[in-house]
């Protein structure tokens, strides 16, 4: 192909870039990752925002929640936010992604500068406490099976390029700090 990913991303005038927001359900990936976008788009960058609660809707509405459907959640969403990037875009990725595996496998379909991994860090018992959705009640009560944290696991980020906790930090902060280190980068 001779229109590649550089020319692409010349003529919007920004650098691509995937930031991969991973950590339990209620722990703010969505809310950083929607304030990152609106933040972005209004430093006039192209990005586009991947999300478990829009793409399980369309794309992946034959997934479920088994481990091997998560891969596959997980899998598909990788090579999407890869075209997406190939694009030109900056893509924001916002998933529970619990496996270090199909995180580690996501990353590599980029290259390094062009990957930001950033674990949005809550306890479960603070997630449980938010429960916004009232899933955790309800796994709890044992309707919903394999729940990340209850009854599936959530394999923590150890090398995560990022790691913002949002019990100790705003939502508008830790945005900042994101945005400082896509400068930075
Ligand atoms: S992932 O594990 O495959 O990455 P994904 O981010 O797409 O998960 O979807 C998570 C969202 O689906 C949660 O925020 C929650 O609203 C909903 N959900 C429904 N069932 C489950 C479940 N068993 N475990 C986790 N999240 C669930």
């Amino acid at each position: 192909m001779d229109v590649d990913k550089e020319a692409r991303s010349a003529l919007k005038g920004q650098k691509t870039l995937c930031v991969w927001f991973t950590g339990l359900s209620g722990a703010g990936k969505s809310t950083l990752a929607n304030l990152l976008d609106k933040r972005l788009h209004e430093a006039g960058r192209h990005t586009y925002l991947l999300d478990g609660d829009n793409v399980r809707q369309g794309l992946n509405r034959d997934l479920g929640f088994t481990e091997t459907d998560r891969v596959e959640n997980i899998r598909r969403v990788a090579e999407v936010a890869r075209l997406m990037t190939d694009a030109g875009l900056i893509v924001l990725v916002s998933f529970i992604s619990p496996f270090r595996t199909e995180r580690r496998m996501a990353r590599e379909l980029f290259a390094p500068s062009e990957f930001l991994e950033v674990f949005v860090d809550a306890s479960l018992a603070e997630c449980e406490r938010r429960d916004p959705k009232g899933l955790y009640a309800k796994a709890r009560r044992g309707e919903l099976k394999d729940f990340t944290g209850i009854d599936s696991a959530y394999e923590a980020p150890e090398s995560a390029e990022l790691r913002l906790n949002t019990q100790e930090r705003s939502a508008a902060e830790c945005v900042e700090i994101i945005i400082e280190r896509i400068l930075r980068d």
